[in-house]
């Protein structure tokens, strides 16, 4: 058996302290599959005594991440701590100018400066490794770079924030609305130090972008990623896609159009009987569409300690055997900038507006849309006590440029109260 790999560990949180276990736990599984050792020569994290729940004893500390990614005794820097700049990026540079390995979770950091770290990696002979960064335990980047790299993606989608995800279908489980499910996703610890990475759609955005890269050949480009959140979304709006035979997902679709990428982050009605659909609670759902293989579908846990750890050591595991795949798939010099656009495909849409209820208000929307080249399929006004009558609108497919036009006319007939919600309908 030739030398052990030898890791230095940044970062001993969730993620950090779940890899210390299976390095620990698996050693001698993962040597006679990988034919090295794999052991752990030293580690980083804010606070030295703090009782991690696993034995450290005889691993070197560093408080500067910095000095743990260039040690002469680490060949892999693990970098867990989270960040899109600061020590996390500071220390990952180190690492590669130091001639390390680097294996990582942090997508935003990626999600930022990918293709600049993609560079410094393939400058210095190395390799950014990241599996854990997108849908935790689901090998979704191994996959689009190995097992469909003769693909070329129609689409790549999927539900990457397993805490909107509990959000949403426990909204429609329990019929309590966003706020109460916010507050009980916090207390059961689901939210990012800053929710609003979370169910403001930037944390799936990251991902997204991330997928993206790999699938179009395409540098990263998170800032051209069309976000929205979960905020707005409210119990009806579950109650009546349910109606329909809809479940609200934050989905994220990468599209590669005559345009440009199409990339968008944002609640849509799916299909309430696509896998998509039945997808519950804090779990992830990858979906790639490639020319020969169809429809590939990846589901697991996004998150946690266990399943982002099982992903990082598969990263590690792929370096013990000298499996060397360039950090986006392809050399990053051969990556490209491209135009970024708003899907052109034309799909249904879901309105919920606030209307006075006046005389006339129903026509004037509808008038208002028609003009605007937008054709309603169904409408309809819901029971109400108050002035403001709430109405549901689905339209016949349309592009969502069409569709931002028209709304931006509405507020014109006098009868819209606040901003509509406007949904897509994803045939998934
Ligand atoms: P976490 O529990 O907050 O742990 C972060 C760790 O980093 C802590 O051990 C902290 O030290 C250490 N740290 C922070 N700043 C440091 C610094 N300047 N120098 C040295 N150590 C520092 O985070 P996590 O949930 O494990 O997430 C780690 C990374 O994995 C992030 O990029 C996250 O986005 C990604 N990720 C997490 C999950 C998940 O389920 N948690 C899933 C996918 C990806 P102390 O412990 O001493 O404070
Ligand atoms: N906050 C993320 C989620 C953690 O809810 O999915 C994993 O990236």
């Amino acid at each position: 058996m030739t030398n052990p790999l030898r890791l230095g560990i940044a970062g001993l949180g969730t993620v950090g302290v779940g890899v210390v276990k299976i390095v620990q736990n698996h050693a001698t599984r993962m040597a006679a599959r990988t034919g090295r050792m794999i052991e752990i020569t030293a580690v980083s994290a804010r606070t030295r005594d703090k009782d991690r729940g696993v034995d450290l004893s005889g691993i070197a500390w560093e408080d500067d991440p910095v000095r743990l990614a260039t040690r002469d005794d680490v060949d892999i820097y693990v970098e867990l701590m989270g960040g899109s700049d600061g020590p996390a990026k500071a220390s990952t540079e180190a690492a590669l100018k130091a001639g390390k390995d680097v294996v990582t979770a942090n997508k935003a950091m990626l999600a930022h400066h990918g293709q600049e770290l993609a560079e410094l990696a393939e400058s210095n002979g190395r390799v950014i490794r990241f599996e854990a960064a997108v849908a935790g335990g689901i090998p979704c980047i191994k996959a689009l770079t190995e097992g469909l790299a003769g693909n070329t993606f129609s689409r790549v989608m999927g539900v990457m924030n397993g805490t909107c995800n509990y959000i949403l279908t426990r909204m429609e489980a329990t019929g309590q609305g966003y706020n109460a499910l916010f507050d009980e996703a916090d207390k059961l610890g689901y939210l990012e130090a800053d929710p609003n990475l979370d169910v403001g759609g930037i944390d799936a955005g990251h991902k997204l972008s991330l997928l993206s890269s790999i699938a179009y050949g395409t540098q990263v480009d998170f800032d051209a990623v069309y976000l929205e959140g979960i905020q707005r979304i409210k119990i009806e709006d579950i109650r009546h896609a349910a109606d329909m035979g809809y479940r609200i997902k934050l989905l994220g679709i990468a599209k590669m159009t005559d345009e440009g990428l199409s990339q968008s982050m944002a609640p849509c009605l799916v299909p309430a009987d696509s896998p998509l659909g039945q997808l519950e609670g804090g779990t992830n759902m990858i979906v790639i569409e490639g020319d020969s293989v169809g429809q590939i579908v990846l589901r697991g846990a996004g998150a946690g300690e266990g399943p982002t750890a099982s992903a990082v050591m598969g990263d590690v595991c792929d370096i013990a055997r000298g499996i060397r795949v360039a950090t986006f798939g392809q050399p990053a010099a051969t990556l490209v900038k491209a135009t970024s656009t708003m899907s052109t495909a034309e799909t249904p849409y879901y309105i919920r507006m606030d209307l006075l209820d006046k005389p006339g208000a129903l026509a004037a929307v509808a008038k208002a849309l028609g003009e605007a080249g937008v054709s309603i399929d169904r409408m309809r006004q819901t029971s109400h006590e108050d002035e403001l009558a709430p109405v549901l609108i689905v339209t016949h497919s349309t592009r969502w440029s069409t569709l931002e036009r028209a709304l931006e006319t509405l507020p014109a007939t006098g009868f819209v109260n606040g901003q509509p919600v406007a949904l897509r309908i994803e045939d998934v």
